[in-house]
């Protein structure tokens, strides 16, 4: 496959390094500037209401803020035009699949895609991840960016299938729920090589991308454009049901029907894994979380923040439901906790449960 990044003219490359090391520099050095302001000030915030209300008034925070937001901006306009002025190639190489594709694509162009998917467009990404072929190469790309080009070859990824999901040498069959353009499937196919390997989205972009990316790479993985919220999928059919940072782009009432439905496919024994964000405990920190949210027009954080998904799991039957934090740059899960880092990250945590045997 085409790797535009290996490819760009010396003004994208430039365009590309002067905003990853803006976000770079935002994330490890204007916040922890804006903690130590913080803490100048003798902050003891007792909640996050709180902590909001100081962050407002020191005197970093408009360039915090505001370097945040554009940044983003820049992201997608950067990613944007690097895509676009490539379109012909990028929608050749889609539509190149093998005539004897080891995996396959299922598209339902009559699927109803969510008013809370479609009203807004996610990230800031103009058009969002499902209204063209291209915003999914844009998506990629620009995610490169997001993660600080600490997920470069899918470490992160790597990481969780190997350190949340469980060993099952004879496992049948395994989903991934929301799996964008693939980067959370294809370790899974590595990880579970005896299963059927399924990943279900809502943007059939996304899915085009997986397809043709799974074919490149040899791995036999099955795409099927559909809700989380009902797959479709036999009952009790799977040995595994996961998705990454797919939950917290979803009302409350739809993370409740994704559990759900995550809980009717697994089989007894089948471990329930999805890798999200939590809240740390810590005001100041949660709290930019939070303005994070708003300012990346991600509305169902709070959603997210606010539901207890243990007692949820709990409620469907699960158990062992356990929320634990994750962080790429310690080699996964931590059930110590988060531990410090002075600079900007995501709270990233594990929900597990497990269907209990018959
Ligand atoms: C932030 S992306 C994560 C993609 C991938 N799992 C990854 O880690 O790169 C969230 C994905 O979830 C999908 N999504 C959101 N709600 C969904 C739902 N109810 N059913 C299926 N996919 C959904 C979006 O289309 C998007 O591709």
């Amino acid at each position: 496959m085409l790797d535009i990044e290996k490819r760009l003219t010396l003004d994208e490359r430039s365009a590309v390094d002067f905003v990853l090391g803006l976000r770079k520099r935002w994330a490890d050095t204007v916040y922890p500037a804006l903690t130590r302001e913080y803490a100048a000030t003798g902050g003891q915030a007792e909640d996050i209401d709180e902590a909001g209300r100081a962050l407002r008034e020191l005197p970093l925070y408009p360039w915090f803020s505001h370097l945040e937001r554009v940044q983003q901006k820049m992201l997608w306009k950067t990613a944007g035009d690097a895509v676009l002025s490539r379109r012909d190639e990028l929608a050749e190489q889609l539509a190149a699949i093998p005539a004897q594709p080891l995996g396959s694509l299922q598209l339902d162009p009559d699927l109803a895609l969510p008013d809370w998917y479609t009203d807004y467009d996610i990230h800031i990404q103009p058009g969002g991840f499902f209204s063209d072929d291209m915003s999914a190469y844009v998506y990629e790309f620009g995610a490169r960016i997001v993660m600080l080009r600490d997920n470069d070859g899918y470490k992160f990824h790597k990481l969780f299938t190997e350190t949340a999901l469980p060993d099952l040498p004879a496992a049948t069959r395994v989903v991934d729920v929301g799996c964008g353009f693939g980067k959370s499937t294809r370790p899974l196919a590595l990880r579970y090589p005896t299963a059927e390997v399924i990943g279900i989205d809502l943007a059939a972009p996304g899915l085009r991308l997986a397809h043709a990316e799974a074919e490149a790479a040899g791995l036999a993985i099955d795409y099927r454009q559909g809700d989380g919220r009902a797959t479709g999928l036999p009952a009790g059919s799977c040995d595994v049901v996961t998705g990454t940072m797919v939950l917290h782009e979803m009302p409350t009432e739809a993370i409740r029907e994704t559990l759900a439905e995550a809980a009717r496919l697994l089989k007894p024994g089948g471990a329930l894994r999805f890798l999200e964000f939590q809240l740390t405990g810590d005001p100041l920190r949660d709290a930019t979380v939070y303005e994070h949210a708003e300012r990346n027009n991600e509305p169902f954080f709070h959603a997210l923040f606010g539901s207890d998904l243990l007692a949820v799991c709990t409620e469907l039957g699960l158990t062992d439901a356990t929320w634990t934090p994750f962080d790429e740059r310690r080699n996964g899960l931590q059930p110590e906790g988060w531990g410090d880092r002075s600079e900007w990250h995501f709270p990233w945590a594990v929900l597990s449960a497990t269907k209990p045997e018959a």
